[in-house]
């Protein structure tokens, strides 16, 4: 492959090099950048929509009973939940402002999931009222609530940490038995115990999710073999994880072989009429989305320490991912895309954390430059914040040559219409 095509295979499928330029969704990189401004986060709703497909028919083609459901806290946003609703998939939610959200962007409430390790009185009347599908209960306390709260009977999966770990951040590891969220094995059964001798509660079945950004197939497999140990259900949801190809040098688990493996390790395990649930948020999302920024300044490597600093207009208010889990990202300059030489590639943000990519290949890249850094479609607008007054950035959807603005860029005004006189 050439520096270019490696560099390019990072985008959503369709992206390609026209006259030298970037063109995403039929768009090029340049025209997006002057008539949506930088930073902006494009998303190709194209190879979004297919790649939500390819989830729910691989999914069913192996295990027909069965349903995705998008994890929405990897980019919960209304114009994302509604194509989500469109293409027939459920939602899953941690909390009351992503069920405003859900229900915003059309997904009707009994294709909604609540999870959350202190899920509150008020969402969970929230909950109950929009009518949730199923809640997945974290905790003893969460049954104890839902008996206090609820007047109908309601559906419930209980989460298990079967202490599962996998080749991820450690921020990332969710069923081990140093994570927050769920139960381990024998008190699963005795939560599994009270909600069957529950009036309020109606067991339906298991939930476990192993972490995320994973890679590898055996920690998934070994985790449904655990949840298969605690007997037989109606519903057992997988949870997400599936991890995605942030750069050159990370091995790709391909959707098929994920869906293969998970398949495989619920036949082994668990009862062949159950119905099967995933929950991915990142490998849905990721590699639909790129960020563009503007290059305001270069500074020449001025002594070993210090390597040559491109520095654009955006960083960790728009792109926490590095700065909390040293995710590795790529880059290139939009007409000058792929190869060049190492730099490192920074925010404009106060803190020498402020990094979007260390050594990374740019092309003489100079103050006015368009950069574009793929794979930023998850957790990086959900992640966004106000460092230094940053207005957070639009969301453009690009298909099929056009483009539009699904979320606006935050204003000036934004940042002050919350606060009181004082
Ligand atoms: C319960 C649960 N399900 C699904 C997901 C989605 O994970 P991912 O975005 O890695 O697919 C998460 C996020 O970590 C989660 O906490």
């Amino acid at each position: 492959m050439s520096a270019q095509s490696d560099l390019v295979s990072l985008f959503a499928p369709g992206t390609a090099v026209v006259d030298g330029e970037l063109v995403i969704g039929g768009v090029p990189a340049t025209r997006l950048a002057a008539e949506f401004g930088t930073p902006a986060y494009v998303i190709d709703e194209g190879y979004l929509r297919t790649r939500v497909r390819a989830y729910r028919d691989g999914l069913a083609a192996r295990w027909p009973n069965s349903r995705v459901y998008f994890a929405s806290k990897s980019f919960p946003s209304t114009p994302i939940y509604r194509v989500m609703a469109e293409e027939g998939i459920g939602v899953d939610v941690a909390g009351g402002g992503e069920i405003v959200m859900a229900l915003a962007g059309g997904v009707p409430g009994a294709d909604l999931l609540l999870h959350g390790n202190a899920k509150t009185d008020a969402e969970l009347r929230m909950a109950l009222e929009a009518g949730v599908g199923l809640i997945v209960i974290d905790n003893f306390r969460d049954i104890e609530r839902i008996e206090e709260l609820a007047s109908t009977p309601v559906d419930v999966l209980v989460r298990v940490r079967p202490n599962v770990g996998a080749a991820t951040h450690v921020a990332m590891a969710t069923a081990t038995d140093a994570s927050k969220f769920g139960l381990r094995l024998d008190d699963a059964r005795e939560a599994i115990r009270r909600i069957e001798a529950s009036s309020s509660l109606v067991m339906k079945g298991l939930h476990v999710h192993v972490g995320s950004q994973i890679l590898q197939a055996a920690p998934f497999a070994e985790a449904i073999a655990a949840i298969g140990t605690l007997g037989d259900f109606e519903i057992y949801d997988l949870g997400g994880g599936l991890g995605e190809r942030y750069t050159y040098s990370d091995p790709e688990l391909s959707l098929d072989d994920y869906l293969d493996a998970v398949v495989d390790a619920a036949r082994a395990a668990l009862p062949a009429d159950a119905r099967i649930l995933l929950e991915p948020g990142r490998s849905l999302v990721a590699r639909a989305g790129c960020t563009l920024y503007e290059v305001v300044n270069v500074k020449a490597s001025d002594s070993p320490l210090a390597p040559t600093f491109v520095a654009v207009n955006g960083g960790m208010a728009d792109n926490l991912e590095v700065s909390l889990y040293g995710q590795r990202f790529e880059a290139t300059v939009v007409d000058a895309v792929g190869g060049g030489e190492p730099v490192t590639l920074v925010g404009r943000h106060c803190e020498s954390g402020d990094m979007l990519a260390e050594d990374v290949l740019l092309q003489s890249p100079e103050p006015g430059d368009i950069v574009a850094v793929p794979v930023t479609g998850a957790y990086c607008f959900t992640m966004s914040n106000n460092y230094n007054g940053a207005l957070r950035p639009p969301v453009v959807f690009v298909a099929e040559g056009q483009a539009r603005a699904v979320v606006r860029r935050e204003t000036y005004a934004d940042l002050i219409v919350r606060d009181m006189p004082i």
